[in-house]
């Protein structure tokens, strides 16, 4: 498919007001062609220090609400989304040659929704979330597969294991979002969404 006529700056995507609608096209066409998780997504944060950090996480659900990941809620990323309920988001499909960047402030979802998600797991990453203080140092790994052991004992029926309290979801509310497409001889394009008030706003970057 011709990108030139995905993103379409001088055409038919100038006329898509909704930035969270040209995202799900274009994550339809990265869950087709990306071997690996075409849901990753790099999450920026930063610290009570101001120092900034980033790692990779999956988007587990989107909607008009906004951008949904699930982590440890005692995670350095949680820790830092705490302080500072704001962060930026970065996916980039590399077979497609797109990038995406979103920036917004962040909530925790509601207990229904990642109770929902949570039993969607299987049994294994459910323990695992029990087992797992993420991001603490362990003094050998057995300490870990010793503590997975001892919560498939206490939690046998898989069919009741509770959520654990410090695992759930983080919502970003977009208040920008830019889609950026390569082209030949680095004459991209980009074309970002910003929020005014209610409305979305579009522009276009120089590359
Ligand atoms: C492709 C990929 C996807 C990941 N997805 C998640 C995720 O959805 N949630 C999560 O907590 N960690 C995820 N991780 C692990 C994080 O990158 C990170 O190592 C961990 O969350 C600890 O981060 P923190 O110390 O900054 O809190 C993922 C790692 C990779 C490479």
């Amino acid at each position: 498919m011709n990108q030139k006529n995905l993103l379409g700056l001088d055409s038919c995507f100038m006329d898509m007001d909704d930035p969270i609608e040209l995202f799900k096209i274009w994550m339809l066409e990265a869950e087709k062609k990306e071997i690996n998780d075409p849901n990753a997504l790099s999450l920026a944060t930063v610290n009570k220090k101001n120092e900034p950090n980033v790692r990779m996480v999956l988007l587990k659900g989107l909607s008009s609400k906004g951008f949904v990941f699930y982590t440890n809620f005692n995670s350095p990323k949680s820790q830092d989304l705490k302080n500072h309920p704001e962060a930026a988001m970065c996916f980039h499909w590399k077979s497609l040659q797109r990038q995406v960047r979103i920036k917004g402030g962040v909530k925790q979802i509601e207990d229904n929704e990642a109770d929902l998600y949570f039993n969607s797991r299987p049994y294994e990453s459910r323990i695992g979330a029990w087992a797992s203080d993420q991001s603490k140092v362990m003094k050998v790994r057995k300490e870990f597969l010793d503590k997975i052991n001892e919560f498939k004992q206490k939690y046998k029926d898989e069919k009741i294991l509770p959520r654990p309290k410090h695992w759930s979801g983080w919502c970003l509310k977009p208040s920008s979002v830019e889609f950026w497409l390569g082209d030949q001889y680095r004459i991209h394009e980009r074309l970002k969404y910003n929020k005014i008030k209610n409305d979305w706003k579009k522009e276009i970057l120089y590359p």
